[in-house]
Order: C-alpha cells, then structure tokens, then sequence
C-alpha cells in the first residue's frame, strides 16, 4: 500500500513536543501506519482539530518500531501556531501519508545538501539516506541568525562537514547559503545539489549551480489541500508542463522549476490568511 489513512483511528496522540527555535516545535506522534511506509522526501498531511484545515508538513524523522514519526513545525500562521501550542497528551485529528514520491537516493558521489531554516528538518532524512549509501554530504545550513538555525547537531552526525551561514553573522559564516555554495563549488567538484527552504533562496540557489551545471533538485513547498492529486492547488510548472507537487513532486528539478509562478501562487490567499489569524485576536510574530 503506498500510503496508509489511519482515519478509523480517528486521532494521533502527541508523546513530545520540544522547542528547537523560535516559534518551531519538534513534535513525536503515534502514527504507525505512516512510519511503517516512509521515505525521505515524504510528506503527510495534517489535521491538527476535527474541524481545522489541511496542511502538509515534512516526515522529518521515523521510528518503525515504535510507530511514531517526527514533524518539525514551524508557527507561521493560525494552523501552524495552534500545532505549535499543542502539547504531549494532546492528539492530532488526522495525519495521512506518508505522501509524494521519496527522494532519489543514489551513489552521486559528493551532494550538498543546502537548507533554509525550517528546511533543515525536511533535508536532514534526506542528508541521512545520502550518507547511508556511501555519498561525500556537505551540509549548508543557513537561516537569519543562530537562533533560528536549527538541527545542526544532527546535521553534523549525518553530514561530513557542516557549514553554517547567517545573515547576521551571529554563528557562522555572514551572509547567504549561495556565498557558501558558490565558494564550495569553485573548491571541490559537487555532483549533485539538494536544496530546500524558502522559495527566494531555492531560485538563487538554482541559479548558482546552473551555469556549472550541477544538477539540482528543490523540494517545493506549494499550497497543498488534498496531497493526493485531486484539487490542483500545488500546480507547479516545471519545464513548461504543470504538474502537480503533491504527486509529481515535491522535488523537482530546480534548473526547469518556475519559481516566480509558484510565488505568486503562494501569495494568492494571503488576506485570508491574515484575517484567520486576526479573527482568534492572535497576532503572527
Ligand atoms: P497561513 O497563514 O494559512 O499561511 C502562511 C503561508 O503558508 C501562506 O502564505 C502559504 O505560502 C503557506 N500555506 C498556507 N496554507 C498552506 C497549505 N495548505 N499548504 C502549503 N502551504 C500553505 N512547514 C513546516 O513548518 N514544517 C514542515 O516540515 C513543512 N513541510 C512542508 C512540506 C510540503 C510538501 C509543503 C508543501 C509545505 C511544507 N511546510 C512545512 C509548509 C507548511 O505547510 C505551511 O507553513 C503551512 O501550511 C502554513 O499554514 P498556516 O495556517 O499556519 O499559515
Ligand atoms: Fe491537491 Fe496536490 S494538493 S492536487
Ligand atoms: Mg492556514
């Protein structure tokens, strides 16, 4: 089965919720069905009350045995603070997965691995299963200052060396993921580019290793309903075909990506969004 829905179950217990970041919870729920399926790259779609939206969030980490999964969330908006407030002894009302296709894991000889804040969790299962078959991971971790660099200790267990870089030079290098990535590729040879995080930083991240070429791979974060094909609403175009991130993707080749498309699509409900947020008198941080 590909994906399992543990609907009849109803809820998923949460067993620990930790801080890892500003306004970023790392949160272990029950969902056996899901971890006995999972992949790096995959996604599940969430619930958080009966009666709250959808949303997708990364399968950040999976223990088979126990039956529990890892989600790494960041509070960006209203369902997203309420995850983040949600604490161990609370349940999540749905999680379906685990969804999209699995990262390509293969022998490519040296990848870096590059990620934007709360990318760091969706590419660290990735920067594992690289590791694990015997690949050089150099990981780039970038974010606005050390605080919101996230993960980096498990970043350093899966990777060969680490980077960091923040804008405001508080750990790190100062500055961008791409000075970072531009250096370490006039200094050694990179086979292979995995880069997540926000949208700007993929499209220049994109346009760093195009030239070269190095092949590159986004995992994109479109605005996903169903995750299952159904609604259209992660329309991506890719190589001039739309496709479909929930399915197709997430990660798609960043060379051929239209990322001016999947901004403005992103964008598209963002007064709505606000209203939600006003109308529990919550204010976004
Ligand atoms: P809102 O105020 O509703 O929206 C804020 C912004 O988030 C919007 O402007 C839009 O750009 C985006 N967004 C809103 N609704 C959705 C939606 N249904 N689907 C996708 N994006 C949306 N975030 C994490 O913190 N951790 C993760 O591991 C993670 N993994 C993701 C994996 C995938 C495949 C995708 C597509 C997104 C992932 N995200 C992840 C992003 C996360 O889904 C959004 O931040 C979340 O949906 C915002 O919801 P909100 O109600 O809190 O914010
Ligand atoms: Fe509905 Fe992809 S989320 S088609
Ligand atoms: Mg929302």
């Amino acid at each position: 089965m590909p994906w399992a829905y543990d609907g009849d179950v109803g809820r998923f217990p949460i067993r620990r919720v930790t801080s890892v970041g500003p306004d970023i919870a790392r949160m272990v729920v029950d969902a056996p069905r899901v971890a006995a399926h999972a992949h790096p790259g995959q996604f599940v779609i969430v619930r958080a009350t009966s009666n709250g939206e959808r949303i997708p969030l990364t399968i950040s980490h999976w223990a088979r045995d126990i039956g529990s999964i890892e989600l790494v969330v960041q509070a960006v908006g209203r369902t997203t603070r309420d995850l983040v407030g949600m604490r161990p002894g609370d349940a999540l009302a749905d999680v379906l997965g685990p969804l999209g296709r699995p990262t390509e894991i293969d022998s490519f000889g040296t990848v870096a691995v590059v990620a934007g804040g709360v990318g760091a969790a969706i590419a660290l299962p990735v920067a594992y299963a690289l590791a694990a078959v015997g690949n050089d991971v150099v990981g780039v971790l970038g974010a606005r200052s050390s605080e919101h660099l996230i993960l980096v200790p498990e970043f350093s267990e899966a990777c060969a060396v680490v980077h960091l870089v923040t804008e405001d030079g508080s750990s790190g290098r100062r500055g961008l993921v791409t000075d970072e990535l531009s250096d370490l590729i006039t200094r050694t040879t990179v086979d292979r580019v995995f880069t997540v995080g926000p949208i700007a930083m993929m499209r220049a991240v994109a346009e760093v290793t195009r030239p070269v070429p190095i092949p590159t791979v986004a995992s994109l974060n479109p605005i996903m309903v169903d995750g299952t094909g159904m609604c259209g609403g992660c329309r991506v175009n890719v190589a001039g075909v739309q496709r479909f991130a929930c399915v197709d993707g997430p990660e798609f080749d960043a060379h051929a990506v239209d990322f001016d498309g999947l901004e403005a699509r992103n964008r598209a409900y963002r007064r709505f969004e606000e209203c939600q947020l006003a109308l529990t008198g919550v204010q976004d941080g």
